[in-house]
């Protein structure tokens, strides 16, 4: 679209990036300790993030895509395995895996959540199946209690790329907090970030002595070094990753969750107006939120009548509305469209609606104004 990079001060984007003001000054004092290697600060990440997020054992890394590759890996996901998976997500869930040598199947979603629908999963599985790949999209969680009883049923551990869903929480407690495993993401436009950083959180002692060994070379880097003459302090345990947090990124990831129930709480309160005052139109309509999932609303999609109408009508409004995803089927690499109901509608007609820190009551009045005016016309 020719409005693309229009990015006047009139106008309402769609996303923006949050980085509270202490940042800067905090990273002056870790760059003049001079020690910006992983050290102290991604140990005080990682505790600050088990507290957080209720999680016993958290690992951190560079990405969210480290993030999903090193679960994967941990959780044996290799060669000839496949991964069923949701075929509605940004495609770093799925060229993840396609990365550690396996294949995502893709399952159906609900038209409703925009989540992967737990009985089309069971479908899906194989004997070839090794785990279920989740994403808890736009931070509006998957029924867990429903897709584990699948998952128990066959055996087969969840992955939970929860890219979207810092501080979410499903029955009351936080995404990640629960599961088998689940991958965080702080790049740019997520509810805080530190540029770009990672964080895999798990349940599980003997998973979580693997993650961080996938994390730096085969190695855990907390093993200590016990000969002067070995460069290492323990040799490596099979092939891992080069994907540890150094002690920069961690700096920006401690301020980051410091600020995220600030974050939260802003996000929140334009999420819930929103669901408010467009709960009853015709041309625009929103997820299927439930009442016992609390969403973070990472982003807002909605379900629009002529999409592409939509957009220049907004667009022409200086408002940035925004296809964040394509079902990921639609790449070759992919293996090729699948005969997937509920993806092919939702890939026909959902768009974001702008929801960031940043925006004012008067944006989002200005937002509900020309949806309303759009559903009128
Ligand atoms: C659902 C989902 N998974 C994974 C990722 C990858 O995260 P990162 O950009 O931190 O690698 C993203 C990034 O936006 C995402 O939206």
């Amino acid at each position: 679209m020719e409005n693309d990079f229009k990015m006047e001060e009139s106008i309402i984007r769609c996303w923006s990036v949050c980085i509270p003001e202490n940042a800067a000054e905090e990273v002056t004092k870790t760059l003049q300790s001079k020690w910006i290697n992983t050290g102290k600060k991604e140990k005080e990440f990682r505790a600050k993030i088990c507290d957080r997020f209720q999680a016993p054992y958290a690992v951190a890394c560079m990405t969210g895509t480290a993030a999903l590759k090193i679960a994967l890996k941990a959780l044996g996901v290799g060669p000839g395995d496949e991964v069923v998976s949701t075929p509605f997500t940004f495609i770093a869930t799925n060229t993840s895996i396609l990365e550690v040598g396996a294949k995502p199947v893709f399952a159906d979603i609900q038209y409703g959540t925009l989540n992967i629908d737990p009985k089309s999963v069971e479908e899906k599985i194989t004997d070839k199946t090794k785990a279920i790949m989740c994403v808890h999209y736009a931070g509006n969680p998957v029924d867990l209690d429903e897709l584990r009883a699948v998952a128990d049923k066959h055996g087969l551990p969840i992955i939970e790329d929860s890219a979207h869903a810092m501080a979410s929480e499903y029955k009351g407690r936080p995404i990640g907090s629960t599961g088998d495993v689940a991958t965080f993401s702080f790049q740019c436009v997520k509810i805080v970030t530190s540029g770009d950083g990672g964080v895999v959180t798990t349940t599980n002692e003997e998973v979580y002595k693997k993650l961080k060994k996938q994390t730096w070379y085969g190695i855990d880097r907390d093993t200590k070094k016990t000969s002067i003459l070995d460069p290492l302090p323990c040799p490596p345990d099979g092939l891992g990753f080069k994907s540890n947090m150094n002690d920069i990124t961690a700096t920006l990831a401690c301020v980051a969750i410091d600020f995220l129930d600030t974050a939260l709480a802003r996000r929140r309160e334009i999420g819930q107006r929103y669901r408010t005052e467009l709960s009853s139109l015709n041309k625009v309509k929103l997820l299927d939120y439930k009442e016992h999932w609390t969403p973070n609303y990472q982003i807002f999609p909605v379900h629009v009548e002529d999409r592409e109408r939509f957009a220049h009508y907004m667009w022409e409004r200086n408002i940035q509305v925004n296809v964040n995803n394509r079902r990921n089927d639609v790449y070759e690499m992919f293996g090729g469209l699948c005969d997937l109901p509920n993806l092919k509608r939702a890939d026909e007609d959902v768009i974001l609606i702008p929801l960031h820190f940043d925006l004012t009551d008067e944006d989002i009045s200005r937002v509900i104004k020309n949806i309303k005016d759009y559903d009128n016309e």
